[in-house]
């Protein structure tokens, strides 16, 4: 299985960051560029390419029974800013792996295997995650896309359309009997595997996100002329939130109560000016749907109390607030009878990490495949899974689908 290597080393370089680190942002060049790649080896062996409105792409294996519900597989390749090679990409090409060597053993699937890569399952460009699943599973309307704008102003359906993907919003969206099943495989990002020395995770749950987005007005001025006593810092007033973010999923009842301000900036970012302006996104998610909510609350209340007193003009958008998935317990089993079949050693386990897969499981029993993260890292450039463990999931990937397509 050398090729998947040699394929995941080849699409690090589509990346508009310097090798080992990777950056591909949906619908840029490097977005495209691999795509491309990916289609091309999909051609190659004989799948039927699809794409649709939105640049989500469906490689099919026909089965000897195309009238059935097709077994999905797949995940994404865009991938955050200065990340790494791993997150994502294994699934994607990992799926192009297992179908290849279910094709060299002469398996003829009964249902069609239909390979995805899904459009941008990171936040990166539209602030929300799992758009192209989103909106595969009708979380996100045509409507709501439509109001999407990038950090530049530019709307979604501009943007979408100068990359090249034309065509009606509405058809994005999926039947509910579209898929029989559907298994992503995925690297862990945590250091669970790692430490129990296990080879294969299997996701029974998937942790539920929310994002948050805040910005907020208070008055700019001279960085010498004017006194502290009459300030309006709509900086340091995003500095208090950061530092609430942080201690609100601290103090949560729930130990996977975890809270992020990924992005915070402030306008005019001049060394002798009042931030006038301040802008933060911020990511909280749980396993725990009410402890999330509850931490969301505390957060939108000291928002306020924070702005009032600071005498600072705010908004709160709520970009997503999602469940958590509860994968099917009859596919969790198939996929752990695969792995063990191997003689890999196995765990069923909770992704904390959130996945395409969180909106495949709202329409279609679902489950995922986990592989090692070396030192539990991911979303760096150090992010590791090592051929050994790739080809492990692979395996398990190609006879679980072998399965559930017989
Ligand atoms: C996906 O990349 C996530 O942030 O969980
Ligand atoms: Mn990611
Ligand atoms: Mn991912």
């Amino acid at each position: 299985m050398n090729r998947i290597h040699q394929e995941l080393d080849t699409l690090a370089r589509f990346s508009s960051s310097e090798f080992p680190s990777v950056t591909r942002v949906l619908y840029t060049q490097e977005d495209l560029n691999a795509r491309d790649y990916f289609i091309g080896l999909c051609e190659e062996i004989g799948l039927k390419v699809r794409v649709d409105a939105i640049g989500n792409t469906y490689a099919r294996w026909e089965g000897t029974a195309p009238e059935l519900a097709a077994v999905g597989t797949g995940s994404h390749i865009d991938a955050i800013p200065l990340s790494g090679q791993y997150d994502g990409t294994v699934g994607v090409f990992g799926g192009l792996e297992a179908i290849r060597y279910l094709k060299s053993l002469d398996f003829k699937p009964k249902r069609s295997i239909e390979l995805v890569l899904f459009t941008a399952e990171e936040p990166t460009r539209f602030a929300i995650g799992c758009l192209g699943s989103r909106m595969m599973s009708g979380q996100l309307t045509p409507e709501q896309a439509l109001k999407l704008k990038d950090k530049e102003g530019g709307f979604f359906n501009d943007i979408r359309e100068a990359a090249g993907f034309k065509g009606d919003l509405n058809d994005v969206k999926l039947s509910e009997n579209y898929y029989h099943a559907f298994v992503e495989l995925h690297i862990e990002q945590g250091p669970r595997l790692e430490k129990e020395n296990l080879d294969i995770g299997i996701v029974d749950k998937i942790a539920a996100p929310s994002t948050l987005i805040v910005k907020l007005i208070g008055e700019g001025g001279h960085a010498g002329a004017v006194l502290m006593p009459i300030r309006k810092d709509a900086g340091v007033a995003g500095a208090e939130i950061m530092m609430a973010v942080e201690r609100i999923a601290k103090d949560s009842e729930s130990e996977d109560t975890v809270a992020t301000t990924g992005i915070f900036d402030i306008l005019p970012r001049a060394v002798n000016s009042i931030p006038k302006e301040a802008y933060l996104e911020i990511d909280l998610r749980d396993t725990n749907i009410e402890t999330r909510d509850k931490a969301l609350a505390d957060l939108k209340q000291e928002i306020a109390e924070i702005c009032e007193k600071r005498h600072i003009k705010y908004s709160i958008e709520l970009l997503n607030c999602d469940p958590p998935a509860t994968c099917d317990e009859n596919l969790v089993h198939t996929a752990e009878k695969a792995a063990k079949g191997l003689g890999y050693s196995t765990k069923v386990m909770t992704s904390h990490a959130y996945h395409d897969s969180l909106f495949m499981a709202q329409l279609f029993p679902t489950t995922m495949i986990f592989i090692p993260s070396k030192d539990g890292v991911s979303h760096r450039p150090d992010e590791y899974s090592s051929p050994e463990e790739i080809d492990k999931g692979v395996q398990t990937l190609a006879l679980t689908l072998k399965d559930v397509a017989s």
